[in-house]
């Protein structure tokens, strides 16, 4: 709030008289003066229209040139839509606003505001994380929000890691100082924002740990089985390893488990000369988000045909995983020298993670 009074990005559409409500709590809506649009998606921009509507429908909306595509795609309402260049500086008082435009990270129309006087950068999803609470900064969550902060990256942003880099790079570049990082979503980083930027350096870099991951399922125990002494064949050698079950398992939760994990070890029973659908909805939405730096396994139990691993392993090599070992599969149920071989599985993927 200055001589103008800006507003910088809505909330889902549902919610949009809970907005107008909370703005009403500090300043009459009517009043403000100029809308900054950092981003389209919906989560962003969904009760925009409602909001003009209320404020006055010919006061300028801000967004980035994609930024007037993409809105204009959602609201056929005749709106005020101003597209700013990046790096393109607004004075509204005593403040100053620049626009530093951010496209694919994670959409086309994506930037950032950063509100020059006060060295706050606005970042709409970047460092940001689906965590709704009575907290509105990081100190007041404490090392709890990390993990929050990690299931988005690895969920929303990791294909977008090479693109994240290069903006790491350009805004250290322009020597932008940060007291504090607001995303639209989750708390706002004031205690320390070096450390959401160095994460994120760090997740972009998909530096991985001594860690595997066990993704399998399965219909009547073998996979299972084979999948509990790929595991004991990992510990063995000293990785951190984690068997998921997925029908036990979010997408979501598995892929922030990814994000770190040096190997990816997968196991399907193969159904109808198949995969298990489970399988093919995590491997298609792992495929989605490019994780990088992998070695990559497969493994399953099969009756007659016995396709799953072959499947699997296309998979994995269409995503460039490195494959050091040929998957292994066992017919119906494991006897104890198939454990065996499991188990001795698991220990030669261990190796090469230690290695
Ligand atoms: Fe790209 Fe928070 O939505």
């Amino acid at each position: 709030m200055d001589e103008k009074i800006a507003l910088i990005d809505t909330v889902k559409g549902e919610f949009a008289d809970e907005l107008i409500y909370n703005i009403a709590k500090v300043v009459d809506p009517k009043k403000i003066d100029i809308v900054i649009s950092n981003h389209t998606e919906l989560d962003h921009s969904g009760s925009l229209a409602r909001l003009m509507h209320r404020i006055g429908q010919d006061k300028p909306v801000y967004c980035s040139k994609m930024g007037l595509k993409s809105l204009s795609r959602h609201f056929r309402q005749k709106l005020n839509f101003q597209p700013v260049e990046n790096g393109q500086e607004m004075s509204i008082g005593q403040r100053t606003l620049s626009f530093l435009e951010t496209r694919m990270v994670h959409w086309p129309d994506s930037m950032f505001t950063y509100l020059k006087e006060q060295r706050i950068l606005f970042s709409s999803d970047g460092f940001g994380q689906h965590y709704a609470g009575h907290e509105k900064f990081d100190d007041e969550v404490g090392e709890a929000i990390m993990p929050h902060a990690k299931k988005y990256f690895a969920n929303i942003l990791m294909l977008y890691a090479p693109l994240i880099l290069k903006l790491v790079e350009k805004v250290t570049g322009m020597g932008l100082e940060i007291d504090m990082i607001c995303p639209d979503h989750g708390v706002c980083w004031r205690k320390d924002p070096a450390k959401i930027i160095d994460a994120y350096v760090r997740w972009s870099n998909q530096e991985s740990k001594e860690k595997a991951i066990i993704l399998y399922d399965t219909m009547w125990h073998s996979t299972e089985m084979m999948a509990n002494q790929i595991a004991a064949g990992l510990s063995a050698e000293g990785v951190d390893v984690r068997p998921m079950y997925l029908r036990k398992w979010h997408r979501s939760d598995i892929m922030t488990e990814v994000l770190d994990a040096k190997a990816v070890v997968i196991g399907s029973p193969t159904l109808n000369n198949g995969l298990f659908p489970t399988l093919a909805d995590i491997l298609t939405y792992m495929k989605g988000l490019k994780p990088k730096n992998k070695i990559g396994a497969a493994f399953g139990s099969y009756g007659w045909s016995g396709e799953a691993v072959k499947i699997i392993e296309k998979e994995l090599i269409a995503m460039k995983f490195e494959i050091i070992e040929p998957g292994i599969r066992v017919q119906y149920v494991p006897e104890s020298e198939h454990l065996d071989t499991c188990y001795a599985f698991g220990q030669k993927i261990g190796k090469a993670i230690m290695g």
